[in-house]
């Protein structure tokens, strides 16, 4: 009894900014670490977090927000929008709007004092502006006074999640000493087949059947254990047996969701089934509320759960060994 009450007054507060659907929460969560509030600006996104989270969640524009009126937290997590910084958005970098958020992140930095900030973005982060975008960013987080760590990995080899995902992580540690003992994660290298995350009986909403390009993709998919993409006049088949990056433009409708071969159709991936190619638990609810475009672009934006998770533990590790 009282080593479980000791064990409880040990756990570490995270507060998440650019919160999401909560995935960087949940593999904090799954680490042992305690969850105190999260920020998020978009509504949908706030109905599927406060469906699956019952800390306090703001939603409102971080840039509103001021941090002194937030609890207290150890550590500070962003997914901060990758847009401003990825090939997508036009490498546009700290000229857009959604880059100059990262400053805002230096902004509760400043107020909060926490002993870790965990950050994750686009791989491209560190390529953007010949480098420079990354610079700044390692800059003003050193003259915050913060020891950086950063690592690329890919979920299909930290994870046994088959998705093909690449992303920055950035840790950073206000004690030398910890920084200096983080380690990231060592590689998993076996991931589970495609099939095994695949639904069976799922509702015809998801066909091709009726889609005009349904006769090219029938002579086109032929292998059902692996994952294919419509590209505008072709069928690209993934052939390294991983979903490949679930992204943000899911969302948008056109044909960016992912396809499958079904017995005798060809469809698209449910919502539920992309959640699971980012690590998310069956019990993790996607509301019925939302239209399905909101999840699926949830989903895309969100991260691979099981990825953060194996981080979180590892920065918990250090921070316990050093207290
Ligand atoms: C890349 S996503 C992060 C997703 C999150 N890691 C997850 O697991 O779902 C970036 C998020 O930042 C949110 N966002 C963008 N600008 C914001 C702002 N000014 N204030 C608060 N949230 C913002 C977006 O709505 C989006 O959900």
């Amino acid at each position: 009894m009282f080593l479980c009450y000791y064990k409880h007054m040990k756990k570490y507060q995270v507060g998440e900014l650019f919160a999401g659907i909560g995935g960087i929460g949940l593999g904090f969560q799954g680490a042992g670490f305690e969850l105190a509030w999260a920020n998020e600006i978009d509504e949908k996104a706030c109905i599927t977090y406060a469906n699956n989270f019952s800390h306090l969640l703001i939603n409102k524009d971080m840039t509103e927000v001021d941090p002194n009126e937030l609890p207290k937290i150890d550590v500070l997590t962003g997914g901060f929008p990758c847009q401003a910084f990825s090939i997508a958005g036009y490498r546009k970098g700290f000229k857009d709007d959604r880059g100059n958020l990262f400053f805002d992140i230096l902004r509760y930095i400043d107020i909060l004092q926490p002993k870790v900030v965990f950050l994750e973005n686009v791989k491209n982060l560190t390529a953007h502006d010949n480098g420079r975008t990354f610079n700044v960013i390692q800059k003003e987080l050193t003259k915050a006074g913060y020891y950086i760590k950063s690592n690329v990995l890919n979920t299909a080899q930290y994870s046994d999640v088959p998705q093909n995902r690449e992303r920055i992580y950035i840790v950073c540690f206000k004690s030398k000493e910890q920084a200096d003992k983080f380690k990231f994660p060592q590689p998993v290298n076996k991931v589970r087949s495609i099939r095994s995350l695949l639904d069976t009986n799922v509702s015809n909403e998801y066909s091709y059947k009726n889609s005009k390009y349904y006769e090219q993709l029938k002579s086109e998919m032929t292998n059902p254990n692996t994952i294919y993409q419509w590209r505008r006049i072709y069928v690209r088949e993934n052939k390294n047996n991983l979903c490949p990056t679930l992204t943000a433009n899911m969302g948008t409708g056109g044909h960016n969701v992912p396809l499958v071969m079904d017995k005798d159709d060809i469809r698209k991936l449910t919502p539920r089934e992309c959640a699971r190619f980012q690590g998310f638990p069956d019990n993790y609810k996607l509301p019925d509320n939302l239209p399905k475009s909101a999840l699926y672009k949830q989903i895309g934006n969100s991260v691979s759960v099981p990825v953060i998770k194996a981080i979180a533990k590892n920065i918990m590790q250090v921070l316990e060994e050093c207290e």
